[in-house]
């Protein structure tokens, strides 16, 4: 049984990406379970339970279950929570292929699995050949590419999704956050027919995942952000944003680079602030404007979509504000 929410949600992810099949979950650590679980149960179908071991990256993040923990490449979030899952997960070098090509294998290897914009790592986006190379190298391998875009998806980067940003095509994609537009706990992994058909009915399931109620209202984010003057209103919104970021880096010498795709923007701290970015953060609170860290060197940016450029204006100068009481410190 479902729900007709549910199908129209599915069919309009399937409609506007490359997916055929959409499973529905609650958050984006169980659509990475998900996404995990299924590129294994995959392997194990059509080459044998040799085939189980997944690469993913250092400083990337994928949730917080043990599985996602554990695929994660941030040691902190598995401290303590130990032992990993065992079998074989690899956390190869962000943006450098030859670290995937040194541990990849056509025998083991199920799955590669990365944020196409790294996010709490640093708000890093991998360089488009970077990308074009795992696609390669999981073809020649017959592992399936993932791509977590929890963080980047539903219009972030002023794409629906980021994968369409680098014309890289993904066998299986995350999808969570943005998707329920800050209400309901609401999460997809999208993916093709062919690799769907290895986690049929009875393989994984979720009581709430694809309830009514967070698919009527992903259905309305969804219809809403995927219209191309709300993709475009991101990129112009980024360029604004960026640019105001980076005068103020300049003006107070606190940032080296504003990086990032659409509004999701990292401003990397400069030597000399190196470690500080919280402080970045609180100052901010203290003149009224919101920001997040992305690890101790960037101050991370994320507003909504559709944020009002004179807002944007306002955030700018009380940002400006707050640099320079910390900074005069
Ligand atoms: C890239 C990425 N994957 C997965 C997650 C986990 O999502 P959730 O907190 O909904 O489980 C996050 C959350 O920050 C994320 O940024």
């Amino acid at each position: 049984m479902t729900n007709e929410p549910a199908l129209r949600l599915a069919k309009t992810l399937c409609d506007l990406t490359f997916a055929e099949r959409v499973f529905f979950a609650n958050s984006g650590a169980e659509a990475n379970e998900a996404a995990f679980k299924l590129a294994r149960r995959y392997a194990w179908e059509h080459y044998g339970p040799e085939k189980h071991e997944i690469i993913s990256f250092k400083n990337s993040f994928h949730g917080r279950t043990l599985f996602t923990v554990s695929v994660g490449g941030q040691p902190k979030y598995l401290e303590g929570f130990e032992p990993a899952p065992p079998g074989g997960i690899h956390h190869a070098e962000f943006n450098n292929l030859d670290s995937v090509k040194a541990l990849i294998s056509k025998e083991k290897t199920c799955a590669v699995v990365v944020e196409p914009v790294q996010g709490e790592g640093g708000v890093m986006p991998a360089d488009p050949e970077f990308l074009q190379g795992l696609r390669d190298l999981c073809n020649e391998h017959n592992a399936l590419l993932v791509f977590d875009e929890v963080q980047s998806g539903v219009g972030r980067t002023g794409y629906l999704y980021a994968y369409e940003m680098y014309d890289v095509t993904p066998d299986i994609l995350s999808s969570a956050k943005g998707l329920g537009g800050g209400f309901p706990p609401v999460a997809a992994m999208l993916t093709t027919a062919k690799v769907a058909a290895s986690l049929g009915v009875g393989t994984h399931g979720s009581t709430y995942g694809g309830n009514a109620l967070a698919c009527a209202v992903a259905q309305k984010v969804i219809d809403t952000v995927s219209q191309p003057e709300i993709l475009k209103g991101v990129k112009a919104r980024s360029e604004k944003l960026r640019k105001g970021m980076m005068d103020i880096g300049e003006r107070y010498g606190v940032f080296s680079e504003v990086r990032g795709a659409g509004l999701l923007l990292g401003c990397v701290l400069t030597e000399q602030w190196q470690g500080k970015a919280k402080d970045f953060l609180n100052a901010g609170l203290d003149e009224g404007v919101m920001v997040l860290v992305a690890g101790a060197n960037v101050v991370r940016l994320a507003p909504s979509l559709i944020i009002p450029e004179t807002d944007i204006e306002e955030a700018l100068e009380r940002f400006e504000a707050a640099v320079k009481k910390l900074t005069a410190k």
